[in-house]
């Protein structure tokens, strides 16, 4: 398969890896099949499982999270409008769709799974590949897991102090302890995070329809002041405009997700474009309703200073029952960071086991069958962004890191049309689609930079880029360095954790 190239690094290590990969893709939830290996490999024979309907809701299901309860407030606060925040927060599900249909032609042309790993290999070669599992194992994953948990933490401990700021140190060890109770389940088995997973998606749901319900309810009694004068005080600056973007694109993040389990999709060329039709836009119409429905209870001044919108809405809608808002979201936000450190376990399992990070990484617990090492070490980096980091810090840390990978791949795409034209491309995407989300995204990484250079993004970039510091002796020269079997042997012993290989025999 044309996609072969992609997963090179991944052949010797492969056979071994069967068991727990297998194991756990088998009793994994949609929300969770991202990163379980790369088809090439030829150990992981993923069956084809998902259809339409399961395509849709695995988009819809990592989609929506802790976003849309969360950003509000600060995408109102840097358009200073209402009107601005609203074509913000449309043209984000515009370029979210504009990303997936490029990221559709990418998936259904090259149909290993680990998504932008796969494409770079094929594109551009070993390096960028590896940079790319270098920060999206030490960077990307945790922070994703970092803001889940801390909106945990802010909608769970203001459920108990409605309508006043909580206090930062309780937010923040609220959510440590939520993502402890994670890691626990995730490293006690598989099938345990699975239902945790089903139960708390069917939970956001609720969450977004109660908040639906409840805005056209005050609608249709005539609350509808706060939406006259929509583009009264906007702001309008590069910068500005960029982080507004960040706050929003986070919302929408996990655009691309059916990208990493394309191996299981049942007619992927049909059925991978047509979930991104129908899942983005569903997503983009849920998300217009919530905001309309915010504003028909409270003022724009009200929401950027609110640390929690959903809870005020839910304390001035639904009276007696407004303890529902809080949870559902908390429920919501628990469940997704539940897929995410799911997800998170698998990637950084993956990629060490293609050789680009520590042996310990990939070994799974020799009776659960849980690649607990990975789990623990991304909650680790997980944690300490919890401790040193804000939501807003790390959502600008995260989307500028992410979008440096999603403008890439779209590069990938384009570079491919001229360097792989016999390539079969059952979905081929109009190629002015992957140059405008390429310029867009240029202009998100660059943007704040120029308008406000902050350490963050210097930080960031040569975090990127140092991974080739490890790339070259350790990947490139296969270097070992001497004590490390010892420490691995240790932490074998410690953990209770073997190389899948010796498990199978
Ligand atoms: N959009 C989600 C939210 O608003 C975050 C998704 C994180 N990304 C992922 N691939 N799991 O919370």
């Amino acid at each position: 398969c044309p996609g072969g190239g992609g997963d090179e690094g991944g052949q010797d290590g492969g056979g071994g890896q069967r068991g727990a990969a297998d194991g756990a893709a088998a009793a994994a939830g949609p929300d969770q099949l991202e990163g379980t290996g790369s088809i090439a490999d030829d150990a992981i024979h993923l069956k084809r499982r998902v259809g339409l309907v399961s395509g849709v809701a695995l988009i819809v299901g990592t989609m929506i999270g802790s976003g849309i309860f969360v950003s509000p407030s600060g995408l109102l606060e840097r358009t200073g409008s209402i009107g601005m925040s609203f074509v913000i927060w449309m043209a984000c599900g515009l370029l979210s769709l504009l990303g997936a249909l490029s990221y559709a032609e990418l998936g259904t042309m090259n149909p290993s799974s680990g998504a932008e790993y796969a494409y770079f290999m094929d594109a551009f070669g070993a390096p960028p590949a590896f940079l790319f599992s270098w920060a999206s194992t030490l960077v990307l994953k945790p922070s994703q897991m970092a803001i889940i948990c801390l909106s945990f933490g802010k909608y769970a401990v203001e459920a108990f102090v409605t309508e006043c700021e909580p206090p930062e140190i309780v937010v923040k060890m609220v959510a440590l302890l939520a993502m402890v109770v994670i890691l626990y389940v995730n490293c006690y088995s598989v099938n345990l995070a699975t239902s945790v997973q089903n139960v708390f998606t069917a939970a956001k749901l609720v969450a977004v329809l109660i908040v639906v319900l409840g805005g056209a309810y005050k609608m249709f009694e005539g609350h509808t002041q706060h939406l006259m004068e929509p583009f009264k005080n906007t702001k309008f600056s590069i910068g500005n405009i960029a982080t507004a973007f960040y706050t929003g694109l986070w919302a929408y993040d996990g655009w691309n997700n059916l990208n990493y389990v394309t191996e299981e999709i049942k007619n992927p060329s049909r059925n991978l474009p047509r979930s991104i039709v129908i899942g983005i836009p569903l997503v983009t119409i849920c998300y217009a309703l919530i905001n309309v429905s915010y504003l028909t209870v409270m003022s724009p001044m009200e929401m950027t200073t609110s640390e929690a919108v959903a809870v005020v809405f839910g304390a001035r809608v639904l009276g007696p029952m407004a303890w529902l808002m809080p949870l559902s979201v908390t429920v919501s936000t628990f469940g997704s960071a539940n897929g995410t450190l799911f997800a998170a376990g698998r990637l950084c399992f993956a990629a060490s086991r293609e050789g680009h990070l520590l042996d310990i990484l990939s070994y799974v617990h020799i009776r659960r069958y849980t690649p607990s090492p990975g789990l623990i070490f991304h909650s680790i980096i997980a944690g300490a962004m919890v401790m040193y980091g804000t939501i807003d810090s790390l959502i600008d840390f995260f989307s500028f890191t992410a979008w440096i990978f999603y403008g890439g791949a779209m590069l990938a795409l384009i570079v491919m049309r001229h360097t792989k034209p016999t390539y079969p491309r059952p979905y081929k995407v109009p190629i002015i689609i992957p140059y405008l989300v390429l310029v867009i995204s240029v202009y998100l990484v660059v943007g704040p930079i120029i308008d406000k250079p902050t350490f963050e993004y210097l930080y960031a970039s040569f975090f990127i880029l140092g991974g080739m510091v490890f790339y070259v002796p350790f990947v490139h020269y296969k270097l070992r360095i001497p004590f490390m079997d010892g420490v691995t042997v240790f932490l074998q012993m410690l953990l209770e954790v073997a190389p899948t290989s010796t498990m199978l025999e």
